[in-house]
C-alpha cells in the first residue's frame, strides 16, 4: 500500500502532481522539509494531537489523519500541549458542538504560550456554514478548517497554512471521489475499522448526518478486501465494517453487490477471526443477510439495530420507513436464525409531538426485545433538518422524566440479559490492560460484552478462553482457562 511509495524519491522541487494520492505524498514530503527545519531550530520533532468527537466513522478518519501527520514527520503528542492540535468534530447533537467551542477557548490560551502552535478543525461540524462563519469571526486563532470530504488533503492544507500564513478554509459541499491508499495509524494493532461506504441517503427527519456527510457512496469490494487482507497481514484479527447504513452497501456500484455478499467474501480471508459491522438500518436488513449471519463462523453474535422509537406514528414522522410491528418481526426472525445473538439499539426520546402513549410504545419495545444495551438520547434540534421545523417540541422537563424512566428500564433489563452467560466459558479478544485493577486485562466477547480477568500485556490481541464467573451489571469478571 502506501509504503510502496518512497517519500524521499518524490521530486519536491517540481510542481505538485494533479492526481491523488500522489499529490498528497508530494505535500507530505514538503511538510517533512518543514519538520526538519523545526527540528534543527528546537532540537525535537513537532508533536501532533488529535481529539476525536463523535462516532466510529470519525474515529477511523482520525486514524487516517494521524497516519498523514506521522508520514509528514510529526510525532504523536499526549494532549493539547502539542505543536499541532486537530479537533475532529461531531454535530449529531447540540452538546457535541458546545463541547468544541468550550475547548477552543482553552486552546487559545495554549497558543498564547506557544505562538507557533497550529490549530485545525475538521469533521461534521465544519460542514455547517454557520459554524465556519462563527469560527472565522470569533475564533481567529484557528489555523486550518476542513470538512468531511477532503480529510485526505491534510498535508496539502498544512503546507498552505505554513506558506500563506493565514487561516486556511477548505470545505467541500460533496464529492464523488474516494481516495484510496493513504497512510493510516491504527489505534489498536489487532483490530480495525474499515470504511465500506460513506455518506447517507436516508434523511431521517431528525438527523443532520446526510447534510454533513453527503450522498451515499460505496467502496469497491475489491478495494475493501485488499485493505482487510493488508490489515490481517499486519496483525489484525477483528474488523468492524463501517457505514451509516451498511445494509444498503453496494446498491449504487457499477456492478451492484449486496452487503451479504460482501460479508461472504470477507469471511473467506484467512487469518481474520472476527467480523463486526455497523450500523444496520432495520428497513434494509435482508433475509440474505440473516442467512449469512446464521452460517458464518466469523461474524460476531451481535447486531446493533437502532429502533429510535417504538411508536409507529413517531417512526413515520422520523422517516424511518418501518413500523413497530415490522421491527419486532425482524427481531423474531433474527433470533430464530441466530438464537444467541445480542441486540443493541439507539433510542431517541422527546422527538417533536411524542406523547406519553408514544413513549409507552418505546418502553414496550425495550421490554419485548430485551436489549443487551441501548444508547439513549434526548432529541436535539438540528438546524436545517425537517424535524427542527416541526411544531410540538416536547418540553424539557417532560423529556427528562421520560429519559430517566427509559434509562432505568434499559439498565435493569441489560443487567438481567448479561447474566444469561454467567458460568459459561467463552472466547475473549483481549484488548488492553484493565484501567482500574492492576494485573488484570480487559477484552470483549463475540457479543461485545466486556470481560475483565487476571492476565498480562502479552495477552493483548489474543483470543483466549475465559470462564465468565460473575456478571456485574453490564460486564463480567472472569478467569482465563
Ligand atoms: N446511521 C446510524 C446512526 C448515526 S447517528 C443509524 O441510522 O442508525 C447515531 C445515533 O444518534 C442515531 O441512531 C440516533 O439515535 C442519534 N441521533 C441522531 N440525530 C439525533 C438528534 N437530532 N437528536 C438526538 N439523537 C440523535
Ligand atoms: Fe442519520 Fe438516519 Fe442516516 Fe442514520 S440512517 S445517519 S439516523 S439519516
Ligand atoms: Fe457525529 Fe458525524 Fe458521526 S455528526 S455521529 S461524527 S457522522
Amino acid at each position: 500500500m502506501y509504503n510502496e511509495i518512497h517519500l524521499n524519491k518524490i521530486d519536491i522541487a517540481g510542481e505538485p502532481p494533479a492526481e491523488e494520492p500522489a499529490r498528497q505524498y508530494y505535500f507530505m514530503a514538503k511538510c517533512q522539509d518543514w519538520v526538519r527545519e523545526f527540528e534543527q531550530k528546537k532540537g525535537r520533532r513537532p508533536t501532533a494531537f488529535i481529539q476525536t468527537f463523535g462516532c466510529q466513522m470519525n474515529a477511523r478518519d482520525s486514524e487516517k489523519l494521524l497516519g498523514i501527520l506521522e508520514e509528514a514527520g510529526f510525532v504523536q503528542g499526549a494532549d493539547e500541549n502539542s505543536d499541532f492540535v486537530l479537533y475532529n468534530t461531531c454535530t449529531v447533537r447540540e452538546n457535541a458542538n458546545l463541547k468544541v467551542y468550550g475547548r477552543l477557548g482553552y486552546l487559545g490560551g495554549l497558543k498564547r504560550k506557544n505562538p507557533d502552535m497550529l490549530i485545525a478543525l475538521c469533521g461534521c461540524m465544519m460542514q455547517e456554514p454557520q459554524v465556519v462563519e462563527k469560527i472565522r469571526k470569533s475564533y481567529r486563532h484557528v489555523d486550518i478548517i476542513f470538512g468531511t470530504h477532503n480529510i485526505f488533503r491534510l498535508a496539502e492544507l498544512i503546507f498552505r497554512r505554513l506558506t500563506e500564513k493565514k487561516m486556511v478554509v477548505d470545505i467541500w459541499e460533496g464529492t464523488d471521489a474516494i481516495v484510496e491508499d493513504l497512510p493510516v495509524e491504527r489505534k489498536y494493532p489487532f483490530k480495525s475499522g474499515v470504511n465500506i461506504m460513506f455518506g447517507c441517503n436516508n434523511f431521517c427527519s431528525y438527523c443532520i448526518v446526510p447534510y454533513v456527510r453527503g450522498r451515499e457512496r460505496s467502496r469497491n469490494p475489491e478495494d475493501i478486501i485488499h485493505e482487510i487482507e493488508g490489515l490481517v497481514a499486519d496483525g489484525v484479527v477483528e474488523v468492524m465494517l463501517l457505514g451509516q447504513n451498511v445494509n444498503s452497501y453496494g446498491k449504487t456500484l457499477e456492478e451492484p453487490i449486496t452487503f451479504a455478499e460482501l460479508l461472504r467474501r470477507v469471511e473467506q480471508i484467512d487469518g481474520l477471526e472476527r467480523i463486526r459491522f455497523m450500523t444496520s438500518h432495520p428497513k434494509d436488513l435482508s433475509d440474505e443477510l440473516i442467512e449469512v449471519m446464521k452460517n458464518s463462523r466469523k461474524i460476531c453474535k451481535h447486531l446493533h439495530l437502532p429502533v429510535q422509537s417504538g411508536s409507529s406514528r413517531i417512526l413515520k414522522q422520523m422517516n424511518r420507513k418501518y413500523t413497530k410491528e415490522q421491527y419486532l418481526e425482524l427481531v423474531d426472525k433474527l433470533r430464530a436464525a441466530v438464537p444467541d445473538i445480542s441486540l443493541t439499539t439507539d433510542i431517541i426520546v422527546g422527538f417533536p409531538g411524542e406523547t406519553e402513549e408514544d413513549f409507552q410504545e418505546t418502553l414496550d419495545v425495550v421490554r419485548r426485545v430485551r436489549y443487551d444495551s441501548a444508547f439513549t438520547f434526548i432529541y436535539s434540534k438540528r438546524t436545517g433538518t425537517p424535524a427542527a421545523a416541526m411544531e410540538d417540541q416536547v418540553p424539557e422537563d417532560v423529556v427528562k422524566d421520560r429519559f430517566d424512566r427509559l434509562l432505568k428500564e434499559v439498565q435493569d433489563i441489560a443487567a438481567q440479559v448479561v447474566m444469561r452467560d454467567e458460568g459459561t466459558v467463552q472466547k475473549v479478544l483481549v484488548e488492553e490492560m484493565d484501567t482500574h485493577e492492576p494485573g488484570y486485562v480487559t477484552g470483549r466477547l463475540s457479543n461485545n460484552t466486556v470481560v475483565h480477568f487476571q492476565g498480562d500485556a502479552s495477552l493483548i490481541g489474543q483470543i483466549v478462553d475465559v470462564s465468565l464467573d460473575e456478571a456485574r451489571g453490564f460486564y463480567f469478571m472472569g478467569t482465563k482457562r
